[in-house]
């Protein structure tokens, strides 16, 4: 199998959830969005049709956190409602920097796109040293407070669909364990 740089960063990136206090730089960040923009898309305009909200407000994590726990809470699945009650559990996982990637609700490949790109951010996150996990957790808080997309001042007519947290990775050790499939058939 060929082994390339690109080939070493897929299979080295597993999801981080202890992350260290130091915050991720602007110019990290940038490549990072920048990588999601370059993500294959099904629609047309697909610049104008994401939106990119970064949050490094403490107050503003530890409301996302205790919201989207709330709405976990009060969630019909046990396993969801066993996290919202859990008290040492922060579902943003300390993080120093938590991003929504939302988009324009009449956009009919918007699920597709965002996790293209939400992917393509998670490679390039790790291509710089970086730690990160996709989310779906956290957006329970707009269930919650619908008034979020206002404070968040994410613009009329978006709507969040993915998010990630990113980090500086505290553990430098990451298992990355095989995964192998034999569900694979060539037709020839
Ligand atoms: C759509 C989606 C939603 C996810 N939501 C969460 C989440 O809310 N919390 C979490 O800790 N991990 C979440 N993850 C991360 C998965 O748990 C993780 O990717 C999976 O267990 C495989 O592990 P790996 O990323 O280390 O390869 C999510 C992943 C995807 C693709």
């Amino acid at each position: 199998m060929n082994e390339n740089e690109t080939i070493r960063i897929i299979k080295q990136r597993r999801s981080t959830r202890r992350f260290s206090e130091k915050q991720v730089s602007e110019d990290d960040l940038n490549t990072i969005i920048n990588a999601g923009l370059y993500a294959p898309n099904g629609g047309t305009d697909f610049e104008k049709n994401v939106y990119f909200t970064i949050i490094q407000n403490e107050n503003i994590l530890n409301k996302i956190n205790s919201l989207a726990k709330e709405a976990a809470g009060q969630s019909s699945f046990e396993w969801l409602k066993d996290l919202g009650s859990n008290e040492q559990f922060n579902c943003l996982y300390n993080a120093p920097t938590f991003i929504i990637i939302s988009v324009k609700k009449q956009s009919e490949s918007a699920v597709y796109d965002c996790s293209a790109l939400t992917q393509n951010m998670l490679l390039a996150a790790e291509s710089v040293g970086l730690g990160s996990c996709w989310l779906y957790f956290p957006l329970q808080a707009f269930d919650k407070d619908m008034g979020l997309v206002k404070e968040l001042k994410i613009p009329q007519g978006f709507k969040p669909i993915t998010s990630m947290v990113i980090g500086y990775k505290e553990d430098d050790e990451i298992n990355v364990p095989e995964r192998k499939t034999e569900n694979v058939r060539y037709i020839k």
